[in-house]
């Protein structure tokens, strides 16, 4: 067994870093029984939280650990996982001070970037998309693929970000988007994710995000 390794990375602060990771991890360990290790890089410990808030007869599905200490070094912990997982999700930090995210890169697969449909979120994706460019040319095999988020269905804002995430050669879109809905909060604070709520709206779309980061890493 070597792990995939998959990086979710943003230099905008709640982009959905962190809710990605934890619904990804759940439904790759509940639906398709995946050895998931989720990496917390974050200071803030909002991974470490989220899994804390699960009640003690339903614990999150996956391990959490975090290495946010470790900084510009964190690849070298990271590499000493992979033997015991199939998979090791890293939700990183929100800013690009840290080294901790250009260190996740070095030894990712798949960079994950949630993007909200708002201008400044857009403005801010080439800042990432450098920081990628970096690790990619030490790192050959990293794929980044951006992942709308927070959409709103029929607004035409949302319409017209990923029309230009489309357009632009260097942006690469997932297939797939996540849209606003209150379900993301409520099974954080629960210490659950979208794959145990009732909301099939939700349940469906992260299982189609799942399933379109699996023919991108296996
Ligand atoms: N698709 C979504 N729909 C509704 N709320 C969301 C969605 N994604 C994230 N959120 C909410 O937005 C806030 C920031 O998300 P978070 O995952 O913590 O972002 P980050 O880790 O990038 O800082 C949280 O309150 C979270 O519940
Ligand atoms: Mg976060």
């Amino acid at each position: 067994m070597a792990a995939k390794i998959i990086s979710l990375i943003n230099q905008k602060g709640g982009c959905g870093k962190t809710t990605i990771t934890m619904n990804l991890a759940a439904t790759l360990s509940l639906r398709h029984n995946k050895k998931v290790l989720v990496i917390d890089g974050d200071t803030q410990s909002s991974a470490t939280s989220w899994a804390n808030c699960a009640a003690d007869d339903l614990p999150f599905p996956c391990h959490v650990i975090s290495l946010a200490s470790a900084a510009g070094k964190a690849h070298r912990s990271i590499v000493n996982f992979i033997a015991d997982y199939d998979v090791i999700i890293i939700d990183c930090p929100p800013s690009t001070e840290t080294e901790f995210s250009a260190s996740a890169l070095l030894v990712s697969d798949l960079a994950i970037i949630p993007v909200k449909p708002s201008s400044t979120d857009l403005w801010a994706i080439s800042g990432i998309l450098k920081l990628i460019s970096a690790a990619a040319m030490t790192n050959e095999k990293l794929v980044s693929k951006i992942v709308p988020n927070m959409c709103e269905p029929n607004k035409r804002l949302s319409q017209s970000i990923i029309n230009y995430c489309k357009n632009d050669e260097n942006i690469n879109l997932f297939k797939c988007q996540v849209n606003n809905r209150s379900v993301y909060g409520e099974v954080a604070l629960a210490g659950e994710s979208v794959y145990t709520s009732k909301n099939s709206k939700a349940k469906n779309e992260i299982a189609l995000l799942t399933d379109e980061v699996l023919t991108y890493i296996m």
